[in-house]
């Protein structure tokens, strides 16, 4: 039978996105987007575009054309699965917080309530598939589920993960480097296979969709995302050992990167990688080797994650050093919150640590970003904040040393220490020349992001020059 309905359970970064594409491309199948978050559907149907709780360039185009024509977004999850012939779960698989694995292990209760949910909804056979990043036999445990709540329909676990990032996602998603899906070798798992790969052929040239068993699937994304990660680390690591040597890290940057079977991507010194997922994913990984009782594996890609917070520590401590280790009192002004530039998303961002040691420190932070609203900032402060063990009273008071600045103004360049730390273009632009260039000793510019040319003078400092 031909797909003519598919849903998607979970409305974040990666279920808006690819669903609005799918159904773009294929205005002959209804696609449904549901989440249990009212507000985040409530936006995702708001009238003024400028309000979809996402902010992804090329997106708000797709869902003009396509909402309530063949792309629904609501919170009715059971009408949703029940008139689905496919199911994608793009649902969130944080790190768990307690139990077995805390602080390593991905938490799959979200995964586990939606395969509850289908199978107490289903009356026809479905296909599910993986689109969330989890890991590697998490399909078996769906299948488990399904068939433990419900065993009198067929249902068929594919793993499809997403590769997009986020500010590029919709360029991502009709450019992909390949599609991949996993799935099962048995004529039923081959047939689903097939029904999800009439849908990306839609647009995907057919040499990019590449078809693995459903471990190598699931497995191959935890691996692309931890070597992605990896190379920044790589790269951050080796911008320590510059400052110490007078090499350029962009020097090395460029010439490393020159050699063909290297490449130059993801070779960008920051401060620091953040995202939802490369910190979750490595360490999810981290935890599987060693539940295979393989610790130098688990080790290996460990020590990705620790150089990332080293560097972001090592550029704090850098700030500290210029003020003889006390900011107490000091205006810093902080340039960007997203964890990159062109989203909206500020989920591990290296911003929020930067900022919360010097808050606690006693700075008085000025924050800007063009994206990120002001309730974010300050809920993203003050759960780091709690969670770092400050009482209600100490969160509050180090609240009040936060200032959120609406637009790019000449107040954030009247501090006496500017940071930057998210790649946003806009900063680009800005005539650092005459703020560098002159007899004040302030503002001193840390640059996080190693935007600004090498200058002569002391009062710039760039990562790994
Ligand atoms: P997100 O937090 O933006 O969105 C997940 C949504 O799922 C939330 O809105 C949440 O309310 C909803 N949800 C959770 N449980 C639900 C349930 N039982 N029923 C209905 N809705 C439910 O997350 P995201 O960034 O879109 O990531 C989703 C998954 O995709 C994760 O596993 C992530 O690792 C992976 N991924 C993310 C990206 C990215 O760029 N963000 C890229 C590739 C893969
Ligand atoms: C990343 C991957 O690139 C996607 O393929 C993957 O699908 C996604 O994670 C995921 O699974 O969530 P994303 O985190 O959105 O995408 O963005 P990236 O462009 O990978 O950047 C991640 C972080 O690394 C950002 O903070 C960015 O500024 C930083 N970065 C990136 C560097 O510090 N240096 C670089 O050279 C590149």
């Amino acid at each position: 039978m031909k797909v003519n309905r598919v849903c998607c359970i979970g409305a974040g970064y990666v279920g808006g996105p690819t669903m609005s594409v799918i159904a773009h491309e294929c205005p002959d199948i209804l696609v449904h987007v549901v989440d249990d978050d009212k507000e985040k559907i409530k936006a995702w149907n708001s009238e003024n575009l400028n309000d979809l709780p996402i902010y992804e360039p090329g997106l708000k185009k797709i869902i003009k054309k396509t909402r309530n024509k063949n792309l629904i977004f609501s919170t009715d999850t059971d009408k949703a699965i029940l008139e689905s012939q496919i199911i994608f779960l793009a649902v969130n698989t944080p790190t768990k917080t307690k139990g077995e694995g805390k602080g390593f292990a991905a938490d799959l209760t979200n995964i586990e309530n939606c395969a509850k949910r289908i199978a107490r909804i289903s009356k026809s056979n479905k296909i599910i598939v993986e689109k969330s990043t989890l890991p590697v036999r998490t399909a078996e445990k769906i299948k488990e589920v399904l068939n433990k709540y419900n065993s009198k329909i067929n249902f068929e676990v594919i793993s499809n993960p997403e590769f997009l990032a986020e500010g590029t996602a919709i360029e991502d998603l009709y450019k992909s480097d390949r599609v991949l899906i996993g799935g099962e070798s048995s004529p039923s798992g081959k047939k689903a296979v097939e029904k999800l790969v009439s849908i990306y052929k839609r647009w995907i040239p057919a040499r990019k969709i590449l078809k693995t068993n459903v471990w190598s699937s699931e497995l191959a994304k935890l691996a692309s995302n931890a070597m992605l990660a990896q190379r920044i680390s790589s790269i951050n690591s080796l911008s320590a050992l510059c400052e110490k040597t007078g090499a350029s890290i962009k020097e090395l940057s460029k010439a490393v990167g020159a050699d063909k079977r290297i490449g130059p991507d993801f070779l960008g010194t920051s401060v620091g990688f953040g995202g939802s997922c490369f910190q979750k994913d490595i360490l999810n990984l981290v935890y599987l080797c060693k539940v295979y009782g393989l610790n130098e594996v688990a080790e290996f890609w460990h020590q990705v994650v620790k150089i990332n917070d080293y560097q972001k520590k090592r550029f704090t401590k850098r700030i500290l050093k210029t003020f003889d280790n006390s900011v107490a009192g000091i205006s810093i002004s902080i340039l960007g919150w997203a964890y990159k530039k062109n989203t909206n998303d500020s989920r591990e961002s290296a911003s929020i640590y930067v900022s919360t040691d010097l808050l606690e420190k006693g700075a008085i932070l000025s924050i800007y970003d063009p994206m990120v609203k002001k309730e974010r900032i300050k809920l993203d402060l003050k759960m780091i904040l709690e969670k770092r063990g400050n009482d209600k009273k100490q969160v509050k008071k180090i609240l009040n040393n936060v200032h959120i600045i609406k637009k790019l103004n000449d107040k954030l360049f009247k501090s006496k220490c500017i940071l930057i730390l998210t790649d946003w273009d806009e900063f680009k632009e800005i005539n650092w020349d005459i703020l560098l260039i002159n007899d004040k000793k302030y503002p001193i510019v840390f640059d996080g992001r190693n935007f600004i040319r090498k200058k002569n003078t002391k009062k710039l400092y760039t990562i790994g020059e």
